[in-house]
């Protein structure tokens, strides 16, 4: 549409004049706002750009497998795949308090990205994938959305000592419209209408202290989730859907054994722009199947719960 190629030059041309011939280096989640915004970047300036996708240990089910086929082959971007499971599950564990989490992941990010901003000769800029909504509910909650790290994480003192200056190509965008400017650049379909997923990961989807243990028992009740709602036809209906891990073992039955092991939490909802939503009203039957098969094919839960709340009052994620 014609709106947003004209959005598309200008934003190129705006990114030209604030960066120059400066190296930029864009953390990449897997997400549509930060996959969106490498893909304008490179348009801009090309192999100035290095992206870096930092894996956390707390990403979903093929994750980096995804990103890094579609930038490294797809598009041909220069590409860092940074593993730092150890890093930032070592410095998580034992931790349970959400602020702390974001605190914690948005430290060892700036950490990791400047580490990488050396590494590809001097990066002066730190591109993110920041929307308009993020902007605003970073005002009114100070545990506001961070995609990778967000500039609230700055402007509340965290990384002072950041040395790069932050691009934030798509600032003034809605969801809808960060998905219709990725039409616009050619990112497939599978991409654009992927659902968001939080910078931080799978760590504030597991209440409480993370372990590895926990964090793989989620990751495969959350693909097994997924994998439902795809088969059902469900996922475009969605705006977001995502397994919790509850740090609360419950009793169940086996055979003739008696278990005890945790219970896993589903949330889905339907929203426009991620500020308000609601929940989304499956069928019974579609949720029985699902439990069914989360407590058959995961060892470790053996209750599965779904929560009926809309936003207000509750977020979308648990912490
Ligand atoms: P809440 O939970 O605040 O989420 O209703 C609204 C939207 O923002 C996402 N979210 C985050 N994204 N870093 C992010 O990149 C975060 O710390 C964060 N917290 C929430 C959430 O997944 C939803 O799409």
């Amino acid at each position: 549409d014609w709106t947003m190629s004209a959005y598309k030059d200008q934003a190129i041309e705006a990114i030209r004049a604030q960066v120059g011939d400066a190296k930029v280096i864009c953390g990449l989640s897997g997400g549509v706002d930060s996959s969106v915004a490498a893909v304008l970047i490179h348009e801009a300036i090309g192999d100035q750009l290095t992206c870096v996708f930092v894996d956390t240990g707390m990403m979903r089910m093929g994750e980096a497998e995804e990103v890094v086929t579609l930038f490294r082959d797809h598009y041909n971007i220069p590409l860092i795949h940074a593993d730092e499971a150890d890093l930032f599950i070592d410095a998580l564990e034992g931790e349970s308090d959400p602020e702390t989490k974001r605190k914690t992941i948005g430290r060892l990010f700036i950490e990791v990205f400047e580490k990488h901003a050396k590494s590809v000769g001097g990066a002066k800029f730190l591109a993110q994938g920041t929307l308009y909504p993020d902007v605003i509910e970073s005002v009114s909650f100070s545990g506001g959305p961070s995609v990778t790290i967000k500039s609230h994480h700055n402007v509340g003192g965290l990384p002072e000592r950041m040395d790069m200056k932050l691009v934030e190509p798509l600032r003034e965008l809605f969801k809808d419209e960060v998905r219709a400017l990725g039409r616009e650049l050619g990112l497939p379909e599978s991409f654009v209408g992927r659902h968001p997923f939080p910078g931080p990961g799978l760590a504030i989807r597991c209440p409480g202290g993370i372990t590895r243990e926990k964090l793989d028992i989620l990751r495969k009740a959350d693909a097994v989730y997924l994998d439902q709602i795809r088969k059902h036809g469900l996922y475009d209906e969605i705006w977001q859907a995502f397994a919790v891990l509850l740090p609360v073992r419950t009793v169940g039955v086996m055979g003739d054994g008696r278990t005890y092991e945790y219970v896993c939490a589903l949330r889905a909802v339907t929203s426009v722009d991620g500020m308000t939503a609601d929940f989304y009203p499956f069928s019974s039957e579609f949720l029985g199947e699902t439990a069914g098969r989360i407590i058959n094919e995961v060892n470790g839960i053996n209750r599965v719960v779904y929560d009926y709340t809309s936003k207000p009052p509750g977020t979308i994620e648990w912490e």
